[in-house]
């Protein structure tokens, strides 16, 4: 259990999977838990079920990230932890079946949308604030049909690597997690769910530790970045894949 009473978090993208577990977690050690998503009704309800607070934001859109700003700005003052989360798999397929919306819409929520939201945020975080984004381990692998996704988490990671650099000063530290396949929502988004739960078993199956992953497992590696015990740690990448990335 860590002590974050004093601390006030934003999780994108929070209504459900790791956002949600995570925002969970923040709330358990006694942190100020602000989780945004673009569905109003589901963000709401999945706020009041943890007792956090929830703001409609599409991550995607800068004019909702600035409104977002606004809102932190004048409701609290001021950001310690910022968790950027939100992201979305898109659909699976070859270059040489490149849709231009497809590439759009990953990289505008997982890309552009995660950068704005840092750029916005920058003037509300404390010095010693946690910024974490959630890349993948596919972000350092290369695997066919996934080549939007994986650019977009590739991306996220060299741009986390020169912030952690720009706000080192200000001992605001940015790393990123990377997560192998978690038990989430996110494939049901993108495939129906029989081939959701089938993805979700072959992958089981090829990992060195035989099982998917659960959100929780990220959960506690998002709040242990935000915590002081992690005040050494700027620039890294953290990767849980139940080895999948060495094997
Ligand atoms: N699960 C995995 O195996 C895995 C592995 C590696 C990385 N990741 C990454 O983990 C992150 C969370 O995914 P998840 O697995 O927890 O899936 P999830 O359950 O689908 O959660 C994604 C969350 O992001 C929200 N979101 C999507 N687009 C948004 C937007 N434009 N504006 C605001 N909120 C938005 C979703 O809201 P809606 O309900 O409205 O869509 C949902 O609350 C993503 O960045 C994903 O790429 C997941």
């Amino acid at each position: 259990m860590k002590n974050l009473t004093d601390k006030i978090v934003l999780i994108t993208g929070g209504n459900s999977g790791i956002g949600y577990a995570t925002a969970k977690e923040f709330l358990e050690n006694g942190a100020t838990t602000i989780i945004t998503g673009r569905r109003k009704q589901a963000i709401e309800e999945a706020a009041a079920r943890i007792g956090g607070q929830a703001m409609v934001a599409d991550q995607s859109k800068v004019a909702d990230i600035e409104h977002l700003a606004e809102e932190i700005k004048r409701q609290y003052g001021k950001l310690d932890v910022l968790f950027i989360n939100a992201g979305i798999t898109g659909e699976a397929s070859l270059i040489s079946d490149a849709q231009e919306d497809n590439f759009d819409h990953v990289m505008d929520i997982n890309l552009k949308g995660a950068y704005f939201t840092l750029s916005k945020l920058i003037p509300l975080l404390q010095d010693g604030a946690s910024v974490i984004f959630l890349s993948s381990n596919v972000a350092s692998m290369n695997k066919p049909q996934s080549s939007v996704y994986q650019a977009s988490k590739a991306a996220l990671n060299t741009i986390a690597k020169t912030a952690a650099l720009e706000l080192a000063d200000r001992k605001i530290r940015v790393n990123t997690v990377s997560p192998g396949p978690t038990r989430t929502a996110v494939l049901n988004k993108s495939y129906d769910s029989q081939t959701a739960d089938g993805i979700w078993d072959d992958l089981a199956q090829v990992l060195p530790l035989k099982k998917i992953g659960i959100p929780e497992d990220v959960a506690k590696m998002v709040v242990y970045l935000a915590s002081d015990a992690a005040s050494f740690i700027t620039g890294s990448d953290f990767v849980i894949d139940g080895g999948m990335k060495i094997s």
